[in-house]
């Protein structure tokens, strides 16, 4: 039988990107971490399960075989506060790339990728983006994309959905080099990447509750600004959010 070659991730080759596969790793975050100690930039450090894998506001990703796990480690010419914008370009990019797989997606602020209709939407993708900075401004920035793909509900947190549930088992190669090559596209154009997000966020309109840790906000969600923070109309006038956990609050 004639060999089949590489395997995801090894398979992997996208431009402008170096690829840094693995089978397993504890996080591609912490190994983009080390590489980004090496001086690299521009990599996509890539692995088929994680073991520690983590989420936003200091939680665990759960992350079996059968996923898309990845790490970007960028080195953009960019104001520290727009580094979000690097976030949003990679959940459209993302939402892009299910819909050419017939998946409906839309995006909770900041950066949850969610399907199924209001009030019962189920989380498809979540990034989890880290960055340093120096006195000269931005040093690096990692993107952590997680995407279910092949991956057994059961074995992912309630809520949560895959692609292989909804429309079978997808070639996990073909999907992230989508991905890749759009936020490629994406990441040099901040009104690109806001004006979609814009388009395909499920939370613009809706009335929101923020809880930031140290306060909750809330109020009906208008717009973001030009670093990514949600507009929220407050009882006490329009509050900028810039991070936080966001839920939709049903009408009354
Ligand atoms: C979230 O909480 O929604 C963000 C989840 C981010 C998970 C991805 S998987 C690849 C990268 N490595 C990690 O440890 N986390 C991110």
């Amino acid at each position: 039988m004639a060999d089949p070659g590489p395997r995801f991730p090894h398979d992997l080759e996208v431009e402008p990107f170096r690829i840094d596969a693995h089978d397993a790793l504890q996080s591609t975050n912490d190994r983009a971490r080390e590489l980004a100690a090496e001086g690299a930039e521009d990599v996509v450090v890539v692995a088929d399960r994680q073991t520690a894998g983590r989420g936003r506001l200091d939680r665990t990703w759960a992350s079996p075989s059968g996923g898309i796990w990845m790490s970007l480690l960028l080195r953009p010419d960019l104001p520290v506060e727009q580094v979000p914008l690097l976030t949003f370009g990679a959940a459209v990019a993302v939402v892009d790339a299910a819909d050419r797989l017939n998946v409906r997606a839309g995006i909770k602020w900041p950066n949850d990728v969610l399907v199924g209709d209001e009030g019962e939407e189920r989380k498809l993708s979540g990034i989890l983006t880290e960055s340093s900075t120096a006195d000269d401004g931005l040093e690096w920035a990692i993107i952590g994309v997680g995407i279910n793909a092949n991956v057994d509900i059961a074995d992912l947190p309630p809520g949560s959905v895959t692609l292989s549930h909804l429309v079978g088992e997808v070639d996990r190669s073909d999907l992230t080099r989508d991905v890749l090559e759009t936020f490629a596209e994406l990441r040099a154009d901040p009104d690109r990447i806001l004006a979609g997000w814009r388009r395909r966020a499920i939370t613009l309109g809706q009335r929101v509750s923020i809880s930031t840790g140290e306060k909750t906000v809330t109020g009906r969600a208008l717009d973001i600004d030009d670093t990514g923070r949600l507009l929220v109309d407050t009882s006490d006038g329009i509050v900028h959010v810039a991070t936080g956990e966001c839920d939709h609050l049903r009408p009354a």
